[in-house]
């Protein structure tokens, strides 16, 4: 016999709670809020209530006392992703990997299981978007130890936990947590109901068995589907995969992690046989090391915990009519804004007429203001048409008057570019290091006097 639970409408707004679905929240009058879940038991009346104070469920220990067992950490097989891990996978852990279709997510996991199966760990990776074939195409590329992972190719939540729980693995992987479903519930895999309840118990699931479990999660462009944004609060790790689908590197990136810190990143190299590390990921963004050409300039970021070197390139023609264009691809394009409005005002360089590109070389995404100082002087060089000086890194943050502020951690920054090769740091002078090793420090207060080094204006 099978009892079917209730499952009620409850608005992600106010938390009102209704026995259909509709389109507004006749309580606080949002729209589309309503969100399918299993109805909580209603019948803890006063005696049940009574019975379960007298039973005490777990009596609280010193935390000294816990046993560590399960915080120890396995390696994922991949070092990139142990580091963005925090130091490797976490037992008991929920990972959630997103990132658009096609970026590799089921590439990485099915390596991740791989080393799993390899290292002599049950391993179970459930397919629930491609058949066994489709998975069988893929594990042939990625070479002989992906052959011995155990597949499933299910979709259904319980029969998914049914098995885990028999089979009681190490490492379980869902492939991916839209298109399973639970049968307590009556929306359609994907939804943001389905998709709430299926992660929540896999949680649950991981904790209860101390198996790690990685769960794949589709973004869309238009974030229409029901993704990772809502599984955020419920999963331990959240992880996103991003890079240029036309380009074969992608960079990992942790934005919440229980286990380690956020904000570290992991780059990687899509080849012919699967998703390799890269060990310097600095050579990989710097392009040809910002040679002749005018319009680029090197800068070096704290990615993570990781000095990367990038280069910028910037591209500023005349306008046709109209309002001029601005393009920024891996910068925020308010952050350009401000530093078109700083360079117009405090040196002159007349950008408002002028169609302004600036591109972040490798697709990655610049997020930090210690950037800023590369991308004034790659558009200066730009509007003047005289490359920078060879092998130069550019270190700064732009004040509004024009003036070069101190970055964090610049010793770090100046030692990375140290090492791949660049000769002269252009920096801020207040709060510059006093020593750069091999580096040459020009220092400067402002923008004017940084163009008057430069271009000898
Ligand atoms: P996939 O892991 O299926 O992406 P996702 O699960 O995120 O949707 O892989 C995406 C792309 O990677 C696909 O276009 C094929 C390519 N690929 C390689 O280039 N090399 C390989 O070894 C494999 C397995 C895939
Ligand atoms: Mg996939």
């Amino acid at each position: 016999m099978t009892v079917r639970t209730r499952t009620i409408y409850r608005c992600s707004e106010c938390g009102a709670d209704y026995p259909k679905w509709g389109g507004r929240c006749d309580a606080c009058g949002e729209w589309n809020t309503l969100v399918e879940e299993v109805e909580a038991k209603t019948t803890s009346s006063r005696s049940a209530a009574r019975t379960r104070r007298e039973t005490p469920a777990a009596a609280p220990v010193p935390i000294g006392e816990i046993a560590l067992s399960r915080a120890t950490r396995l390696s994922s097989g991949l070092r990139e992703l142990d580091y963005v891990l925090g130091g490797g996978i976490v037992g008991g852990s929920v990972v959630l990997i997103g990132g658009e279709p096609g970026i590799g997510k089921s590439t990485l996991l099915l390596q991740v299981a791989a080393s799993s199966a390899r290292a002599g760990r049950r391993t179970l990776y459930v397919s629930a978007e491609e058949s066994g074939p489709q998975v069988r195409l893929r594990a042939e590329r990625l070479g002989e130890s992906a052959l011995l992972v155990e597949l499933m190719a299910e979709t259904a939540l319980e029969e998914i936990l049914a098995t885990a729980t028999q089979a009681t693995p190490d490492l379980l992987v869902i492939d991916s947590i839209q298109t399973i479903y639970s049968s307590e519930l009556e929306g359609a895999p994907g939804n943001v109901g389905q998709v709430r309840e299926c992660a929540s118990r896999l949680m649950r699931y991981a904790k209860e068995s101390g198996c790690a479990v990685f769960i794949v999660g589709h973004v869309t462009k238009g974030g229409g589907v029901a993704g990772p944004k809502t599984l955020e609060h419920i999963v331990d790790t959240v992880l996103y995969f991003e890079g240029d689908g036309s380009l074969d590197f992608r960079v990992l990136r942790a934005t919440k992690n229980r286990f380690g810190s956020v904000d570290e990143i992991g780059v990687f190299r899509m080849t012919a046989s699967g998703l390799e590390g890269v060990e310097n990921p600095s050579a990989l963004f710097m392009g040809d090391g910002g040679a002749s050409s005018s319009g680029t300039a090197v800068t070096a970021l704290i990615e993570g915990s990781r000095p990367v070197l990038v280069e910028i390139q910037a591209l500023a023609a005349k306008a046709g009519y109209g309002t001029p264009q601005r393009v920024a691809n891996g910068i925020d394009p308010r952050r350009l804004a401000l530093l078109l409005a700083v360079l117009e005002k405090r040196s002159g360089l007349p950008v408002s007429q002028l169609d302004v590109f600036v591109n972040v070389a490798g697709g990655l995404r610049l997020s930090e203001p210690a950037g800023d100082l590369a991308i004034a002087a790659a558009l200066a060089s730009s509007v003047f048409d005289v490359p920078l000086p060879r092998a130069s890194v550019f270190i700064g943050e732009l004040g509004l008057g024009g003036e070069i502020r101190a970055v964090s951690q610049a010793e770090r920054r100046l030692a990375e570019a140290a090492q791949l090769g660049m000769t002269v740091a252009y920096v801020g002078s207040r709060g510059a290091p006093r020593t750069a090793g091999s580096l040459k420090l020009s220092a400067h207060d402002n923008l004017s006097a940084l163009f008057a080094a430069l271009f000898r204006q």
